[in-house]
């Protein structure tokens, strides 16, 4: 492997991955509140090529955001690297991390909080273009018009307030936010999480199409794992900061290794009745088979919650293990693919 040396942000390295995560850990300092540290992310490693899209999911606390604002220079790291086409960007410096504007970009969860409400449209596009780079009057006004048309907005849009707007217009205005700079990756941070589903629907749409006609690349957050499969190429599952399960979208959303994975698609919605029964009965056992214990786990921190955790799991970490293309970290992995009976509840499933 060539390492580069020339630690210049804008310099592409078009041969390997567009951006790599290795043993990543961010540990946030004391807090008054929960009294001790607390280790966010550990070791997080991910992968992802060009015009990728790789999902994070968790539930609410399982470091997703962390992760997507360590990669963006938000929060310091702890441990591990970070890599951005090439270029070690972990401890990048604030004008590297300008730079880096023009390439990386954010969209969360709720735009409205991060517009000045007496700012017009226009205005708040053409901010960071104005801070950022050199760009004439006309073409700042470029982009901005051609970011609204991209996201299905009339160039009218430019004039008016972000009052004037709906939840999912807002979320689209917080897109062509994104897009004004021309990036080529963005972090989408639980970005239709607050949408009405079909709503949610139309933005995904939107984020689909984006990523084709501007080659996009995501790593795309979300509690939700059906609408992390929709635009993911990787998923990735996180549980109380780690790895718990990797790999191609397909396999990973629809048949899930890790018991938590499992927990986590038997919890999404399903517009089918019978399947929402199966799930519902699934989700009843999967609690009752869990011991209800206030035992803290050293080895597998989802054993406690675990309808198949055993004495190996409560004592021994499990490792991350690849096998046919999916990483898993589970001691039961194995056994649970060939249909591993719940203990005590062999027969459950009849009642
Ligand atoms: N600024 C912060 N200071 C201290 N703890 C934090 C901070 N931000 C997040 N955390 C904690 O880090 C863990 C992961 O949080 P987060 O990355 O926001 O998870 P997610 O996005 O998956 O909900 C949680 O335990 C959360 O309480
Ligand atoms: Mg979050």
């Amino acid at each position: 492997m060539t390492e580069q040396t020339d630690n210049n942000v804008l310099s592409p390295d078009t041969d390997g991955p567009l951006l790599q995560v290795h043993g990543l850990d961010v540990t946030y300092g004391r807090s008054r509140m929960r009294g001790g540290d607390v280790k966010a992310v550990r070791g997080v490693d991910l992968t992802m090529g060009r015009g990728e899209t790789v999902g994070l999911v968790g539930e609410s606390g399982s470091g997703k955001s962390t992760i997507g604002s360590a990669v963006l220079g938000l929060v310091p790291t702890t441990g591990g690297t970070i890599t951005f086409d090439g270029v070690d960007i972990t401890h990048s410096t604030r004008a590297d991390r300008r730079l880096l504007a023009r390439r990386m970009q954010v969209v969360f969860q709720d735009p409205y909080g991060s517009m000045n409400p007496a700012h017009t449209i226009g205005d708040t596009l053409a901010e960071a273009l104005r801070y950022n780079l050199g760009l004439s009057g006309d073409e700042i006004r470029e982009r901005v018009l051609r970011a609204l048309d991209d996201v299905g907005l009339p160039p009218g849009a430019a004039r008016r307030y972000p009052a004037a707007f709906s939840g999912g217009q807002r979320q689209r205005i917080a897109i062509a936010r994104a897009l004004v700079m021309e990036p080529e990756f963005v972090v989408c941070d639980e970005a239709v999480s607050a949408l009405d589903l079909s709503v949610q629907a139309q933005v995904l749409n939107l984020l689909a199409r984006l990523k084709q006609t501007r080659g996009l690349s995501y790593l795309f957050i979300s509690h939700d794992l059906s609408v992390v499969r929709y635009l993911s190429n990787t998923i990735v599952v996180l549980y109380a900061g780690r790895v718990v399960e990797r790999g191609p979208a397909a396999l990973v959303a629809d048949s899930p290794a890790h018991p938590y994975t499992r927990a986590l698609l038997a919890s999404a919605p399903v517009p089918d009745p019978v399947a929402q029964r199966l799930r519902q009965a699934e989700r009843r056992l999967a609690a009752a088979a869990t011991p209800a214990t206030g035992r803290v786990s050293e080895g597998c921190a989802f054993a406690p919650r675990c309808p198949f955790a055993q004495e190996t799991c409560w004592s021994t970490q499990p490792e991350l293990v690849e096998h046919d293309g999916v990483a898993v970290a589970c001691h039961r992995r194995d056994e649970i693919a060939a249909g591993a009976a719940l203990p005590g509840h062999a027969t459950a499933g009849a009642a």
